[in-house]
């Protein structure tokens, strides 16, 4: 079977290679997914420049979300039959011919979802659905932030919101993103590059505060978004965008420092908190929740609540543009990759 590996950090044009390699034999708690399309997720990109902490190793099998036909599977596997169409979480490993998954984060999904969609139910839905349902519970009419909302996860993130009928703003970096917000029923679209976004909000909402904040990005803008929690805010960390784009040490430095600083005391005392999540993590050490959140989401997306937008998909033999594409931050919603 065919795979892409990453053979060398730095610009997409020279970091990818397709190999031959074994087909992977499932344990007996792993399905065996023959692939049609994988999925690129943010984090990817981080990878690729050597910045992804919990990366394999050169030359490494990236890949977080795959959709196929199931080929083979182990004796615990009780819930699937061989040909069933399927979209998957995957530790890495996705981007090949074939991908191993754990029984529990492999689900059945109508032959008729575009794999764009599939992939990014996988991925960017159920990290939504976990923020925003399990993380920071939001309720009707809470005033929540969604940073990056034109993005992958930001899209999800907007759609459980208006489910639950709360009030939403919504960052972004472009007039293309700000109308796809618009578009998108969020109530306060915000392009960073040209307004201080916590001004506006401030303007908007007084001194009672946000809710919630949704933040992928760090450095500055969390501590930002802390600052405008009100009593009871939610402040919901899980990537750190702006930390992997800085080159130097010195910039790194920085960025970290401008997290801020927090002790559990002013927590307490404002009735606010930051909370973090990592779904690698949770998979890995509780698969059963992740199992449990896929589930609730492919039901979200039959109900028609979830409905992920594909903004990109590019052929194998274009994967560098495709991996280009989503750097640039022009991207928008889920950016797919075909065999
Ligand atoms: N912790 C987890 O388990 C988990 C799971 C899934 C995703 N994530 C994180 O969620 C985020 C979204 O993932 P995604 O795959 O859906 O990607 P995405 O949102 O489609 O693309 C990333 C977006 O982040 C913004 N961005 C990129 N670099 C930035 C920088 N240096 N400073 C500020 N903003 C920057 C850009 O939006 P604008 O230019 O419009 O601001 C860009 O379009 C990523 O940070 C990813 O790592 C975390």
């Amino acid at each position: 079977m065919k795979a892409v590996y990453l053979i060398k950090y730095g610009p997409a044009e020279t970091a990818f290679e397709i190999r031959g390699m074994k087909k992977p034999e499932p344990n007996s708690n792993q399905v065996l997914i023959k692939v049609e399309a994988f999925g690129l997720n943010f984090a990817d990109i981080a990878a690729r420049y050597g910045k992804y902490r919990g990366a394999p190793p050169l030359p490494a099998l990236l890949g977080y979300d795959v959709v196929g036909t199931v080929e083979k599977f182990g004796t615990n596997v009780l819930n699937l039959n061989l040909g069933d169409r399927v979209t998957a979480l995957t530790h890495f490993g996705g981007y090949a011919e074939y991908a191993l998954a754990e029984k529990g984060v492999v689900h059945e999904i109508p032959k008729t979802i575009p794999s764009g969609v599939a992939v990014a139910l996988a991925t960017q839905s159920c990290a939504a659905y976990y923020l925003s349902n399990r993380l920071t519970n939001i309720q009707e009419n809470e005033k929540i932030l969604i940073h990056a909302a034109a993005g992958g996860v930001g899209t999800a993130l907007i759609q459980l919101a208006l489910h639950k009928k709360c009030i939403i703003f919504g960052t972004c970096s472009s007039h293309e993103k700000m109308e796809y917000l618009k578009k998108n029923g969020v109530n306060h679209p915000l392009n960073h590059t040209e307004t201080d976004f916590t001004k506006t909000i401030r303007k908007l909402i007084g001194d009672k505060g946000l809710d919630v904040v949704f933040n992928p990005i760090g450095g500055k803008s969390l501590k930002q978004g802390y600052r405008l929690l009100g009593a009871g805010g939610r402040l919901a960390s899980y990537g750190v965008s702006s930390l992997n784009s800085k080159k130097n040490i010195f910039k790194k430095l920085k960025d970290l420092w401008q997290f801020g600083i927090y002790h559990p005391i002013q927590f307490l005392r404002n009735s606010n908190g930051i909370i973090g999540m990592n779904m690698l993590k949770i998979a890995e050490k509780k698969p059963e929740k992740i199992a449990k959140v896929m589930q609730e989401v492919i039901q979200l997306y039959e109900e028609g609540v979830l409905n992920p937008h594909v903004g990109g998909e590019y052929p194998i033999d274009r994967l560098a543009e495709a991996h280009k594409f989503l750097e640039s931050r022009k991207s928008m919603g889920k950016i797919v990759v075909k065999w």
